[in-house]
């Protein structure tokens, strides 16, 4: 369903991607690793159309979307949650909620509406605790709440997801995990989902992408991934 190929990008004349290519199908979940600095962010940024692409591809289902706009992708249902998660401070946790259900691209009506809210109040409970309150002020794991939350009642076809659980505390990381667990065992979409930790990565993914100095470096199954692999690649 999605599928970059020979993917390059560049920052000025900083060569960042270089013939990045992979593919994820419907419902996979699809772990990106690699140290600091491979250019994990700026996959998920040219997937969603934040950098221009300078030569290769990015198809999604029998589309080419490399020259797409970034609000045509989101119609598609490509949705980003940002590694620094990005809510709007000055917008409510419920305003901040309403943006991503205005985003969603399918027919949308008061039952839907009322459906999904309480889908995401259900995966986050303590959002209904803070409902008025500016997100802005929001601690870092009730934010990451609030931008799953938001994605996901933007209706997404595939969700991409900057290192969910950088810099937040067990419990709520507990908490992240259990829910995308829950996406995985639904299959209504697929993650391609950015984590440096190794036993996130084995026990949530399907299939895994390894990144080193802008390049793809190895890929497969995540029950494949061979302590070799890790080795070489991950552990610093
Ligand atoms: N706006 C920018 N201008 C110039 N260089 C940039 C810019 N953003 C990122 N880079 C560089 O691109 C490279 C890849 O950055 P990227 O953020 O994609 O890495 P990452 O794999 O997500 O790292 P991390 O694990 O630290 O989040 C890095 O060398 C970074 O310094
Ligand atoms: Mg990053």
């Amino acid at each position: 369903m999605l599928q970059l190929e020979k993917v390059n990008v560049y920052y000025g004349e900083s060569h960042i991607l270089r013939d990045v290519s992979f593919s994820m199908e419907s419902g996979q979940v699809v772990c990106l690793m690699g140290r600091n600095g491979v250019g994990k962010t700026t996959t998920l940024k040219a997937v969603m159309g934040l950098l221009p692409v300078r030569s290769g591809r990015v198809q999604f289902g029998e589309t080419d979307i490399t020259k797409e706009a970034t609000d045509r992708r989101a119609k598609r249902g490509v949705v980003y949650v940002p590694q620094g998660r990005e809510v709007i401070p000055h917008l409510t946790v419920r305003e901040n909620l309403q943006l991503g259900f205005w985003a969603r691209s399918s027919a949308s009506n008061a039952t839907t509406e009322k459906a999904a809210f309480e889908d995401v109040y259900q995966l986050f409970p303590k959002l209904t605790q803070i409902l008025d309150r500016p997100g802005g002020v929001l601690s870092g794991g009730e934010q990451q709440q609030l931008a799953i939350g938001r994605a996901l009642l933007s209706d997404p076809n595939v969700l991409l997801l900057d290192e969910p659980t950088e810099g937040i505390q067990p419990s709520v990381v507990d908490q992240i995990e259990d829910v995308i667990i829950g996406f995985k065992n639904q299959r209504r979409f697929a993650i391609l989902l950015v984590e440096q930790g190794l036993h996130f990565a084995a026990r949530l993914a399907d299939a895994y992408v390894i990144m080193a100095k802008g390049a793809v470096v190895a890929a497969g199954k995540t029950s494949e991934l061979s302590a070799e692999e890790v080795r070489r690649h991950l552990v610093v």
